[in-house]
């Protein structure tokens, strides 16, 4: 029996990466995964369907008020609920480096349509669709970059840690908790061995080495898991210690 057994999960950004991995692991402890991406999701829904009940690719843009709308229609329209959303759907690849001088605007911009609006796109539809139940687990993606504030990555992501105190209070009286999971420097399984660079990534660990996605789903099935219904605004920080220098 898992945890999840019934219930109905929504992982955003799933078609790769570490959204991708959370589904499966989702599946595999009993949800129904709904995994949406701006990309097709086909072969991502395939994988996580061999590990658990029923998955579904939805393409979808988070950034986008009708797709997202749509998105949480077709939940209603083929399993009534929506127990879970992990709003995992995010871009850092450039943003660092850019720093705040060189940015350009269509950069910059993109950054927070995605990493800010996409997050808040996907709480205003889900929120009502969760509330018909009174019970909801929303758990909002962050970074060990959310302490920087020279680039746009570190910006957004700040940004989402503080969005997550306000949704939380506004969802609360709907049963639902509103919490954010801040990952260090992890790979997904299919890149466990292929970082270039791990070592000088990881020199700020207290754990020196790579996260894997497992040890970030275990953050998530932590806040998403019923009994975790005390817990809501918070960030916990998956990083293998990063944040606590
Ligand atoms: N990889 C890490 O070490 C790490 C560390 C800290 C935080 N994070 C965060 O975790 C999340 C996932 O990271 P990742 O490395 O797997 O990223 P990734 O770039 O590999 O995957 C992101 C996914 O989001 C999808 N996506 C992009 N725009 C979208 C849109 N408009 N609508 C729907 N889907 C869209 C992409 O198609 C892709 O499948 C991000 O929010 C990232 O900031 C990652």
């Amino acid at each position: 029996m898992g945890i999840f057994d019934g219930q109905v999960v929504v992982v955003t950004g799933a078609a790769r990466g570490l959204g991708r991995d959370y589904a499966k692991y989702f599946a595999a402890d009993g949800a129904h995964v709904v995994l949406a991406d701006l990309k097709e999701p086909t072969s991502a829904a395939a994988d996580a369907a061999k590990a658990g009940p029923r998955c579904l690719a939805a393409q979808a843009d988070v950034t986008d008020r009708d797709s997202v709308a749509a998105l949480m229609r077709r939940c209603r329209d083929e399993f009534g609920r929506l127990d879970v959303l992990i709003n995992n759907a995010g871009m850092w690849r450039g943003l660092a480096e850019a720093g705040l001088l060189g940015i350009d605007d269509e950069l910059w911009d993109a950054a927070w349509r995605l990493n800010v609006t996409g997050s808040l796109r996907c709480f205003q539809e889900a929120v009502p669709l969760m509330a018909e139940r009174e019970y909801g687990r929303i758990v909002n993606v962050s970074s060990i970059a959310s302490r920087q504030g020279n680039n746009a990555y570190g910006l957004t992501k700040n940004a989402v840690e503080q969005m997550t105190r306000g949704m939380a209070i506004e969802a609360g009286e709907h049963g639902i908790t509103v919490n954010c999971l801040a990952p260090g420097i992890a790979a997904f399984e299919a890149a466990q061995s292929q970082l270039p660079n791990a070592d000088a990534m990881v020199a700020g660990n207290v754990v020196k080495r790579v996260g894997a996605s497992r040890e970030l789903y275990e953050g998530l099935r932590y806040l998403c898991a019923a009994e975790s219904s005390w817990i809501t605004g918070q960030t916990l920080r998956v990083d293998g210690g990063a944040s606590a220098r």
